[in-house]
């Protein structure tokens, strides 16, 4: 397979191919960054998870990253995630379980550009850490749409159920009237 040169051509592969040739695709990106800079939003504070294409099958997000922005420790259900560090870099810590119910680290990774990285359920948790000085920007892609996932609350030392949200979807703010 050729490079994959634009984001339409990488929706169209993903649409066109089924889960076990996903990995592959993403390898194949080839991608100018402006074709993911109209989806970004950045907040000093966390974090912004931006929604590029979703249908049944996977949901592809755009993940923004000031500088010192992180996830909490958190699991992934039942779906596979991909992730591809297109801008900057990012540090992820996987844990693993124990029988006690303590994480311990177990992996450190660090995410340059161009980097693919995979998890699943039964891969354990995981965090991820803007913890250098330039933003970052990695593309997501969760077969399936991820609604909700177990987070680690670290004051309460105990997992909890957090919902998903979208700060934008395809490029435009998403706010809910209150
Ligand atoms: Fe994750």
């Amino acid at each position: 397979m050729d490079a994959i040169e634009s984001l339409e051509e990488l929706i169209e592969k993903l649409d066109h191919s089924d889960a076990s040739n996903q990995g592959e695709i993403l390898k194949k990106m080839n991608i100018p960054l402006s074709d993911f800079e109209a989806y970004a939003s950045w907040d000093k504070d966390t974090y912004t998870r931006n929604c590029i294409y979703r249908t049944d099958e996977y949901e592809m997000i755009l993940l923004c990253w000031k500088k010192g922005n992180e996830t909490p420790i958190h699991g992934h259900d039942d779906q596979n995630c991909w992730l591809y560090q297109l801008e900057g870099e990012l540090t992820e810590i996987r844990y693993e379980k124990m029988e006690s119910g303590d994480l311990t680290e177990v992996n450190r990774l660090q995410l340059v550009p161009g980097k693919l990285t995979f998890m699943n359920a039964a891969m354990g948790y995981h965090k991820l850490n803007n913890d250098n000085d330039l933003r970052a920007m990695t593309l997501h892609v969760y077969v399936s749409p991820i609604l909700s996932c177990e987070v680690f609350n670290d004051v309460k030392s105990a997992f909890e159920v957090k919902e998903m949200k979208y700060d934008t979807i395809n490029g435009m703010a998403f706010s809910v009237a209150n």
